[in-house]
């Protein structure tokens, strides 16, 4: 069984440098051994939509005087290796038949093919030892070669982000541009310069620059009560997170696989008596309601609120549940006036901004189920959800805490990073 890749897909945003590396790489192979290549793109109309061009300007730029041109291909006279370019939404039978002998394809712009394009090539290229390379800046969440090839990669699927600070011959207009975005609209910077995948439209709840802005910040809430949020896995591949939130900024998470409930509960009562919040807050619908149990239990009634996340929600005339109400609550805190900060977290990211909004028949704020999230995103958004759980509720500024106790949260960190100046 080989262990070679089988599976080369680099994404990022303009300028990284993907498309010359691609073309670089794959004409010194073509020199080396006699190699099929198939440059392939969703849409090719004319040769002139291919990479035919940037082979050609790179084979002018080495002078390897061993490939020739020619109108519709590429052929190294010594090796014998072709390149031929193809659309894949070309699906004439003669189309596909040619790929089957193919030892390299290149999906450029790969971020267009569509999944039924996806599909029918990737049981093609079947001949031993072929390989997939995927350039892409990603669209959405839900690109299918995204979906089919990054999701879930296994040993035979490299997956590699290439951003134009990766590229050290990026040119310096595009370093501008780029730059000029970044100050001017960091949503857009995240999309199109560092390859992040928009959301879908205006249906998300929260923002991209919202979410942005936060990790950016710097904020200081040591006087603010802590508020933990507990999201308990549902199911064997979901995390239970602990989400600390002190007034305006949210301190940190801490996940863990396949704790059993009184594992959990062990964990909650280890914060609890560390750190003293003044609740928390536990998603208790399914198995969360036992580990509540327990910790009702060993006597935190005061501090352990259950939350229901299907329940009535507060504003019953505003909100079509709980999950919805506290969700909202969250979003105001991200999108408000007041400065808030987040840990700068790729995955809390995505989980932030992948949540969509509906409304039920009585013009209620409703979220998108959780199972839609999941499908797209690979996963449940337990850390977004853990944040919004210390939304459940109000938590005044009592002024209760107007110190660091020497076991804090802030204190241990403090501790850890050797670093005394940290602004915990
Ligand atoms: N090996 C190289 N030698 C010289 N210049 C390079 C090289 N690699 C990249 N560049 C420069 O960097 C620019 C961006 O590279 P490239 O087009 O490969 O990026 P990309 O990731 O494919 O971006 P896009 O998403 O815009 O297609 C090129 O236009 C070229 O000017
Ligand atoms: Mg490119």
């Amino acid at each position: 069984m080989t262990t070679k890749y089988r599976y080369k897909l680099y994404y990022g945003g303009r300028a990284g440098g993907k498309s010359y590396a691609f073309a670089d790489s794959l004409l010194f192979l073509g020199r080396m051994n006699k190699l099929l290549i198939a440059c392939m793109r969703e849409v090719q109309e004319s040769i002139k939509d291919s990479v035919h061009k940037l082979l050609s300007d790179r084979i002018d730029w080495y002078e390897l005087s061993d490939y020739k041109v020619l109108q519709n291909k590429i052929i190294n006279a010594v090796t014998g290796t072709e390149f031929i370019f193809k659309g894949l939404s070309d699906k004439s039978a003669q189309n596909i038949k040619s790929l089957e002998g193919v030892d390299i394809v290149w999906l450029e712009e790969a971020q267009k093919i569509s999944k039924q394009s996806w599909d029918v090539l990737n049981p093609t290229i079947r001949k031993t030892g072929s390989e997939i390379w995927i350039s892409m800046n990603r669209e959405t969440e839900n690109d299918p070669v995204w979906q089919a090839v990054a999701l879930h990669p296994d040993e035979r699927t490299l997956v590699v982000k290439v951003n134009y600070t990766d590229n050290p011959f990026c040119p310096e207009e595009m370093t501008y541009l780029a730059e000029k975005c970044k100050n001017e609209n960091p949503r857009d910077y995240e999309h199109i310069w560092l390859g992040a995948p928009l959301s879908q439209g205006n249906n998300r709840l929260i923002a991209q620059n919202c979410v942005y802005r936060a990790a950016k910040n710097t904020v200081f809430a040591e006087n603010s009560p802590l508020i933990i949020g507990l999201d308990v896995a549902r199911f064997g591949d979901d995390n239970t997170v602990f989400c600390f939130r002190r007034g305006r900024k949210c301190l940190r998470f801490e996940s863990y696989h396949g704790l059993d409930n009184v594992e959990v509960a062990n964990r909650a009562t280890f914060f609890i008596k560390t750190y003293n919040p003044v609740r928390l807050f536990i998603d208790a619908g399914g198995v969360g309601g036992g580990v509540a149990d327990i910790l009702f239990d060993r006597g935190f009634k005061r501090i352990v609120k259950p939350v229901m996340f299907a329940s009535k929600a507060i504003a019953d005339d505003r909100y079509h549940n709980r999950r919805a109400e506290m969700w909202d609550e969250l979003r105001e805190w991200l999108c408000g006036e007041q400065n808030v900060s987040l840990p700068d977290d790729d995955s809390l990211f995505s989980e932030l901004c992948s949540v969509g909004k509906k409304y039920d028949s009585r013009g209620r704020l409703l979220l998108e189920e959780k199972d839609e999230i999941k499908k797209r995103l690979g996963r449940s958004p337990d850390k977004a959800d853990a944040l919004a759980l210390t939304f459940a509720a109000p938590v005044y500024e009592t002024g209760m805490q107007t110190e660091i106790p020497d076991n804090s949260w802030e204190s241990i960190f403090r501790t850890e990073t050797g670093n005394s100046n940290n602004e915990w």
